[in-house]
C-alpha cells in the first residue's frame, strides 16, 4: 500500500508542520477570511483560486483541482516522491524517522487485511490450477484457447473439489475465520462451522484499478457431471472492498491502452475480455453481468469518453445493450454498438474468426441511433401506424437524453425521415417524454465540480471531518456502499476504519492515510464547500436519507433488470439467488 513509514510518524510530522508557513515559504499568501489565498503555483492564472486552510492544514485549487496536505504540496512543488517529501519534512520538523520499519499488521486497516487475504486466496487457487488437482480445469481452459501466459496475466486459478481446502490453507497461514468470512471466501454452515464458497470451479480474480484482488468469480467446468443443477458462475458477495457494479473487470490491465486508443470496448463476461486481450486487443473491459451500471459508466468516463459495446446478440444481450446505451448517453459519452452473428459472443467470435475480424467489426460499429432503430424496426411493423408509434415511443426517450440540443434536433429529423412522420408530431411527443426515472442518479450534480461528485456526498464528508462524533453516528447508520461514488465510498471506509481503531480523524492526516492523489484532491475540494452553520442536524439528516433512498432505488432497479433477464433465459439457480437478494433488500427498509 503506502511505503513503510508508520502512520503515527506521519501524523507526528504533520502535527509539527504548519501548512501556511510551509506554502508561504514558496509563494506569497494573502489572508481571506479564515483561509489564505494565492495565485495557483500549479497552473497559470490571473485571479487567485488557490486556497490554504490553517484549520484543516490543507490546500486546494478551484481552478485546476490540485490539493492535499503538506506532503502533497512538497511532492507537487518540488517534484518529490512520497518518501522523499516525508524525509524532507521530518528533517524540517525534527522528527526522527525509523531506520526501516514494517507496518504492524495489527493496525492495518480492514480493507488492507481483506486485500491481503484475497491475495493469499488468489495465489492458493493459482497454485491449485498448476497442480494435479487442476488438470481437468487446465485442459478445459486450454481447449477453450486460453494460453498459459494469459492464465498468468489474469491470475486464473482453480478451487479444488473440497469443502475446506481454502479454509485449511488460510488457517495454516494464521488467518482467522472471521476475516475469511468478511472477505466472502467462506460461508457459515447452519449448524456452526464454515465451508469454502468456491469448490470445483475455475477462479477468475476480480481486480481493482491497482491490480489488487477484491473479489472472485468461479466458473463450473463445462463437462462436470453436476453441471446441470449448479449455477454457471458463483461470485463473491459484496464486501467492504467489493461493491457490485462499481468495478469494471480488466480496467487495471486496460487503462493505458484505453487512454492511448481513446475508446474502450465493453463486453459482458470474463472470457469475452480475456480472449480478445490475449490476441492483442487490450483496450477492453467487462461489466460482468448483463446491464452496465451508472457507476461503471462513470468509472470508464475517467479514462475515455468513447465506448463500443459488444454484448451477446441474444435477447438478453440486446436488452442489456439498449439499457446501457441510455446510461452512456446520460453520462455524455459517445457509444457505438457491434452486433455479432447469432450464437457468437466475443470470446467465440475471436476464436472462430480471429482478432482481425473482431477489430474489423469494431471499426464498423453502428452508431447508437441506427442500432436502436434497427432493433425496434425488427420488433414492430414500421409500415403500420401502430408500429410507427411503438418505434417512436421507443426512440424518443433516448433522443431526449442527449444534453446537446443540436444532436437532439438532428436525431429528431432523422427519425422523422425514417418513419415518414412529420417532425412536428414527433416534437409534440418528445415534449411529453418526462424525465425518465428508470436510472436514479446519486443526486443531481449541482455545482459542476472537477470530479463530478454529488454535493450530498461531499457535504457529508466535510461535516464528518468537522466533528468526530458525527463519524461515529454516521458509522451506525450508513455503510461505505451507501455512497454512490466509488471514491467517496473509499474515503468513508478509511474514516470508519480509523475511528474503529480509536484514532482521531483529521483532514490532513486522513490524506496521508488515503495515499491516493485523486482521493486527496476530492477530500480537499469538499473541505472548502460552504455549509450554512445553522440547521446542521437537518442537513445531515437530509443527506443520510437521500443517500439511503438512492442506494435502495438503484439496487432495486438493477436487481429487477437482472431478474427479468434470468427469467427470460430460464436460468433457475441465478433466478433463485437474485430473488433472495431482492427479498433481503426489501426487508432492509
Ligand atoms: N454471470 C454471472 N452469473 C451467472 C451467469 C453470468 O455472474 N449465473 C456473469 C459472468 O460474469 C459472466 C457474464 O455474466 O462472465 C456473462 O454471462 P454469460 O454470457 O452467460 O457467460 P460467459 O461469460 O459467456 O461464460 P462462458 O463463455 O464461460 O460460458
Ligand atoms: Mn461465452
Amino acid at each position: 500500500m503506502r511505503g513503510r513509514i508508520p502512520d503515527n510518524i506521519l501524523d507526528d510530522i504533520l502535527g509539527r508542520v504548519d501548512i501556511v508557513e510551509l506554502i508561504g515559504g514558496y509563494i506569497p499568501l494573502k489572508k481571506a477570511g479564515r483561509n489564505f489565498k494565492a495565485n495557483c503555483p500549479f497552473h497559470h492564472e490571473k485571479t487567485p483560486s488557490f486556497m490554504v486552510s490553517p484549520d484543516r492544514q490543507i490546500y486546494h485549487c478551484f481552478g485546476c483541482g490540485a490539493g492535499g496536505n503538506a506532503f502533497n504540496f512538497l511532492m507537487q512543488h518540488e517534484r518529490l516522491e512520497f518518501p522523499e517529501a516525508v524525509e524532507l519534512l521530518a528533517r524540517k520538523s525534527g522528527v526522527k524517522l525509523p531506520e526501516s520499519q514494517k507496518q504492524d499488521p495489527q493496525v492495518a486497516s480492514l480493507s488492507a487485511q481483506l486485500c491481503k487475504v484475497n491475495e493469499l486466496a488468489a495465489y492458493f487457487y493459482e497454485q491449485a490450477l498448476d497442480s494435479a488437482l487442476g488438470s481437468a480445469a487446465n485442459n478445459y481452459l486450454l481447449k477453450r484457447g486460453v494460453k498459459k501466459e494469459t492464465l498468468k496475466i489474469f491470475k486464473v486459478g482453480y478451487a479444488p473439489d473440497s469443502w475446506d481446502a481454502l479454509i485449511s490453507h488460510l488457517r495454516a497461514k494464521g488467518i482467522g475465520l472471521a476475516l475469511m468470512e468478511k472477505a466472502g471466501l467462506i460461508v457459515p454452515k447452519d449448524g456452526g462451522g464454515y465451508y469454502d464458497r468456491f469448490r470445483s470451479r475455475i477462479i477468475f480474480p476480480i481486480f481493482d484499478i491497482k491490480s489488487r484482488p477484491i473479489a472472485f468469480g468461479g466458473r463450473i467446468l463445462a463437462d462436470s457431471a453436476k453441471a446441470q443443477d449448479l449455477a454457471k458462475y458463483v461470485n463473491s458477495p459484496e464486501t467492504p472492498v467489493y461493491i457490485k457494479g462499481r468495478n469494471l473487470y480488466g480496467l487495471n490491465f486496460a487503462k493505458d491502452s484505453i487512454r492511448d486508443a481513446d475508446y474502450a470496448v465493453v463486453v459482458e463476461g470474463y472470457l469475452d475480455l480475456i480472449m480478445p486481450y490475449q490476441e492483442g486487443l487490450n483496450n477492453i473491459v467487462a461489466s460482468l453481468g448483463t446491464a452496465l451500471t451508472i457507476e461503471q459508466a462513470q468509472l470508464l468516463k475517467r479514462h475515455t469518453h468513447n465506448a463500443v459495446m459488444v454484448y451477446d446478440p441474444d435477447t438478453a444481450g440486446e436488452m442489456a445493450t439498449l439499457r446501457s446505451l441510455d446510461i452512456f448517453i446520460e453520462e455524455g459519452m459517445n457509444v457505438r454498438v457491434v452486433s455479432l452473428p447469432e450464437g457468437f459472443d466475443p470470446d467465440l467470435f475471436v476464436r472462430k474468426h480471429g482478432i482481425a475480424a473482431f477489430k474489423e467489426k469494431i471499426a464498423q460499429a453502428e452508431n447508437l441511433f441506427d442500432y436502436k432503430l434497427r432493433i425496434l424496426k425488427s420488433r414492430y411493423n414500421f409500415k403500420e401506424v401502430q408500429g410507427k408509434a411503438e418505434i417512436a415511443s421507443g426512440m424518443l426517450p433516448t433522443i431526449n437524453k442527449f444534453k446537446n440540443a443540436v444532436l437532439r434536433a438532428g436525431y429528431l429529423k432523422k427519425l422523422s425521415e425514417e418513419l415518414h412522420i412529420p417532425e412536428d408530431a414527433l416534437l409534440q411527443e418528445l415534449k411529453k417524454v418526462k424525465e425518465d426515472k428508470v436510472y436514479p442518479q446519486a443526486s443531481p450534480v449541482s455545482s459542476r465540480s472537477t470530479m463530478n461528485i454529488s454535493a450530498t456526498e461531499k457535504m457529508l464528508i466535510k461535516l464528518m471531518l468537522e466533528e468526530a462524533e458525527l463519524i461515529n453516528r454516521i458509522k451506525d447508520i450508513l455503510e461505505p456502499g451507501d455512497f454512490q461514488d466509488e471514491r467517496t465510498a473509499r474515503i468513508i471506509s478509511v474514516m470508519f476504519d480509523l475511528i474503529a481503531q480509536g484514532k482521531e480523524v483529521e483532514t490532513s492526516k486522513l490524506i496521508s492515510h488515503l495515499a491516493d492523489e485523486e482521493l486527496s484532491q476530492l477530500l480537499c475540494e469538499s473541505q472548502f464547500m460552504e455549509v450554512p452553520p445553522e440547521n446542521r442536524d437537518k442537513i445531515i439528516d437530509d443527506c443520510v436519507r437521500r443517500l439511503k433512498a438512492d442506494r435502495i432505488k438503484l439496487k432495486k432497479c438493477e436487481l429487477h433488470e437482472e431478474i427479468k433477464t434470468a427469467q427470460r433465459l430460464g436460468d433457475e439457480p441465478r433466478l433463485r439467488s437474485l430473488m433472495e437478494e431482492f427479498d433481503n433488500l426489501i426487508r432492509k427498509r
